[in-house]
């Protein structure tokens, strides 16, 4: 392991689809996983590509209800090649014995080689080595080359390499029991020139998808014209063969370059002759990489996040930007796609859309903004949808869908299953209607980063005030103690969905919910100010919006009801106090991981609804969200006294009753601690980063990696340790670095600041601009604000005294 490389050696297949997920690559328009060329899916192996955005949906009979779920589509496997000895078996360690097996995946150039040595029944030892690309400069093209040199024998080889459209949605076992066929077959063939296509078309939505690929051969590095056998099985499979004459110590070389693209992509005419066309523009291997690489680095200058010497967390930092890149990159921009949970890495959660972007938006919005604005068109264009749900619940503005996908209607399923009991149970998350907050305030963090008020003017206004809309009128009067009350919800703490005493789903004054709806309220009035009186009046007019509803909105952000435990801790929602305490110390002695007491407690007929426990940080993510002064400000805007203890009062409360069932849960950890518990911050942010590397919760992370957290934990070195905010139109810097940290640098872009470089340590931070730019950059470290010309830099000495607040 280094800074930039993941290495692996040996083969461990009880590991594999953790690999295959961790050595994904992709370029934001299209993934692959990163499984052997040679395997198809089963046993440990699982080959999957994703587009994004390709979506279909299924329906099935479950219980005799009729259930639909909306999936990404996993897509003909375009790595497929097998390698042979004459007319032996294929090559692999199932026929033979593998040893010196390494596999990198190179973050910085985004390539991930494979090399090991085989040796069959007859003692014949091959070399082999992989390279592999999924272009993050040409974003139709992926590109495989693989290299063999016999050792010890010689004789033929042969090089089977195909597009292979034998492929359905099984990458999660849970979901194994519903249908995954998505495509339909079109044609498979094989050109005169050996070009090797396959179409297919999803079956509901659709969409067709196209592949070409072309291959040559190379010995000892030179291109050599040998004899192509096509290959084509029914409508799925087309490939070639080919038959090399290999002795001992001269490499032969396959190089296989394919093009994809679907019907939802633009400028292109039917898909399949698009990637024909892809293909005869695309360079070889070698040119391929080169600009591959050159695209990379260019996004690494302006995405690196650099911390002192400490190799592992580096690494993890770099894997975790590396797959939010290959996630959502500068060809997102054109492509109406959301950010998916689990990236385009595997088939949890369907490929859908969370509130997860709230760990995202941060770093793109101060990197790529152009990314993070294309991201909340995603849901901007999804606005008329988010409406007539609001109205088919019988509420004003728009309502967001917890789990969205291709339309933006909700697509949460309706029953999920508990893999320790076998029972299919009623999943009622869609009631997380705090999603749409997350939207708004998105938005309006965006702003203030970038400044791009014709953002605002054209969409994002509209958006936030139609969220605010929702909200205000979601909130109910309670005249006998004057106080609005949002009932019948759920907060971000998915184990509880219901009160024990209660027979319907849903939650009362959830303190998160409530405290982003004033937030939410007085930000959608501060926009509309912003945005000066014609815009505002033909705004509120295209929505429908009078002035009493803006005095509504004024008196709930007022009123809103938070509800308290005794000792003054901010309470999860009413009715909490009288829940149980839970057995942490005999759960944890029985069943060591107890992450999923959801499972655990429902297998033995109880619920996690009865105890005071939470899956993630619920109250006091709003301490994430906002700043110590904006949630006091609310407070005092409700009404509610405090004290500067309230925060770390309410923090101490949950951190002890937190099972951490979600890898968000810890990065907000690590983030609410970083002020007042800087080395307990510093904990939770090692485990936060160990989720995926180390796959901590079990298994999850082969099915998809956790974007939310990946993101989160490089957003919380950016912004949490280092004080980063950007309100008051100003950059503000507040570091207060974990002891274990010695210094770090990173290079954002700030407004109309493309370049501003940022590095601290314990002792001082350093702010420089870019030369050549004019504008003053309004800066603000700690207390003190500056004007800094952009052509220098400033340097702030920080004072230790700060660090007696830990405690
Ligand atoms: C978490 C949600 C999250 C979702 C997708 C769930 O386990 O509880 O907060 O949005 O995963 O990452």
């Amino acid at each position: 392991m280094t800074g930039w490389l993941l290495r692996y050696e040996g083969l461990d297949p009880a590991q594999e689809p953790l690999r295959e997920a961790l050595c994904t690559l992709g370029n934001g328009r299209f993934a692959t996983r990163g499984a052997a060329p040679e395997s198809r899916a089963g046993g440990c192996h699982y080959p999957g590509t994703y587009a994004a955005g390709v979506f279909n949906r299924l329906t099935d009979e479950v219980d005799g209800r009729r259930v639909e779920n909306e999936s990404m589509v996993n897509l003909p496997d375009w790595q497929s090649l097998t390698l042979r000895i004459a007319e032996g078996p294929d090559l692999g360690p199932e026929t033979g014995t593998v040893s010196a097996y390494v596999q990198e995946l190179d973050l910085r150039r985004g390539v991930l080689t494979r090399r090991y040595r085989v040796t069959d029944a007859q003692g014949r030892t091959t070399r082999i080595a992989q390279r592999r690309l999924v272009s993050m400069a040409d974003p139709f093209l992926a590109a495989l080359d693989t290299t063999v040199v016999a050792e010890n024998w010689e004789g033929r080889i042969v090089v089977r390499s195909g597009l292979d459209g034998r492929v359905e949605n099984t990458g999660v076992a849970r979901y194994r029991h519903l249908s995954g066929r998505h495509l339909r077959p079109g044609e498979a063939a094989v050109g005169d020139d050996g070009v090797v296509q396959v179409t297919a078309e999803t079956c509901t939505s659709r969409i067709r998808i196209g592949l070409a690929a072309r291959h040559r051969v190379l010995v000892d590095g030179r291109p050599c014209d040998v004899p192509v056998v096509p290959l084509v099985e029914g409508d799925t499979y087309a490939g070639t063969e080919v038959a090399l004459d290999v002795v001992p110590d001269r490499a032969v070389t396959v190089e296989k370059v394919v093009a994809l693209c679907t019907s939802r992509d633009r400028a292109i005419d039917e898909p399949g002759a698009a990637a024909g066309d892809e293909l005869v523009r695309a360079p070889w291997f070698d040119g391929a990489l080169a600009r591959h690489e050159f695209a990379w680095r260019r996004l690494w200058d302006r995405c690196d996040v650099e911390i002192d010497g400490r190799v592992r967390p580096s690494l993890i930092l770099r894997l975790h930007v590396f797959h939010l890149l290959q996630t959502v990159s500068p060809h997102s921009i054109d492509l109406d796609v959301g950010i998916p949970a689990r990236g385009l890495h595997g088939e949890a959660y369907r490929g859908h859309v969370f509130w997860d972007e709230l760990f995202v938006l941060p770093f793109l919005s101060l990197r790529l903004p152009e990314v993070a604005r294309a991201m909340l068109l995603y849901r901007w264009r999804r606005l008329p949808q988010a409406r007539a749900a609001a109205r088919a619940a019988g509420r004003r503005g728009a309502m967001f869908p917890w789990q969205s996908g291709s339309t933006g209607r909700e697509e949460s399923q309706l029953l999920h299953l508990n893999p320790r009991s076998g029972h299919w149970l009623p999943d009622n998350s869609a009631l997380q209607r705090h999603i749409g907050l997350a939207v708004a305030f998105n938005t309006w963090r965006y702003y203030e980063a970038t400044g791009d008020i014709a953002f605002l003017d054209v969409h994002g206004a509209e958006m936030l005030l139609e969220v605010a809309a929702f909200f205000a009128d979601l909130a109910t009067y309670d005249r006998s103690d004057d106080r609005y009350d949002i009932c019948g919800v759920m907060g971000p703490d998915e184990y509880h969905d219901a009160l024990p005493w209660r027979d319907r789903p849903g939650l009362d004054d959830n303190a998160y919910t409530n405290v982003m709806t004033a937030w939410t309220l007085a930000r959608a009035q501060d926009c509309l100010d912003l945005l000066g009186p014609r815009r505002q009046a033909e705004l509120l007019d295209q929505l429908g919006l009078g002035r009493p509803d803006l005095e509504r909105w004024e008196h709930v952000s007022r009123k809103l009801r938070l509800c308290w435990h005794d000792d003054g801790v901010l309470s999860q929602f009413r009715g909490y106090d009288r829940l149980e305490e839970f057995d942490w110390d005999g759960y944890r002695r029985r069943y060591g991981d107890i992450s999923r007491l959801d499972r655990i407690l429902e297998a033995q007929g109880d619920s996690t609804n009865g105890y005071k426990l939470s899956k993630q940080a619920d109250a006091v993510m709003v301490f994430q969200l906002l700043t110590a002064d904006e949630f006091y400000a609310v407070l005092d805007r409700l009404g509610y006294p405090h004290d500067r203890q309230t925060i770390p009062r309410t923090i101490r409360y949950y951190v002890d009753r937190t099972c951490h069932g979600s890898t968000l849960s810890k990065v907000v950890h690590a983030w609410v601690l970083a002020r007042g518990n800087r080395r307990r911050a510093w904990d939770y942010w090692l485990e936060a980063l160990e989720s995926d590397i180390a796959d901590t919760q079990g298994g999850t992370t082969g099915e998809g990696i956790h974007l939310g957290a990946m993101a989160g934990t490089v957003d919380l070195l950016q912004r949490a340790f280092t004080g980063l905010e950007t309100r008051g139109d100003a950059l503000g810097l507040d570091p207060y670095l974990p002891d274990a940290l010695a210094s770090m640098r990173f290079r954002l872009r700030y407004r109309d600041h493309p370049e501003v470089e940022v590095a601290i340590t314990h002792h001082e931070v350093v702010v420089g601009g870019n030369p050549g730019q004019a504008a003053v950059l309004p800066l603000r470290v700690r207390d003190v604000t500056y004007q800094l010309d952009p052509r220098s830099s400033l340097r702030v000495p920080l004072s230790r005294k700060r660090n007696s607040r830990d405690r």
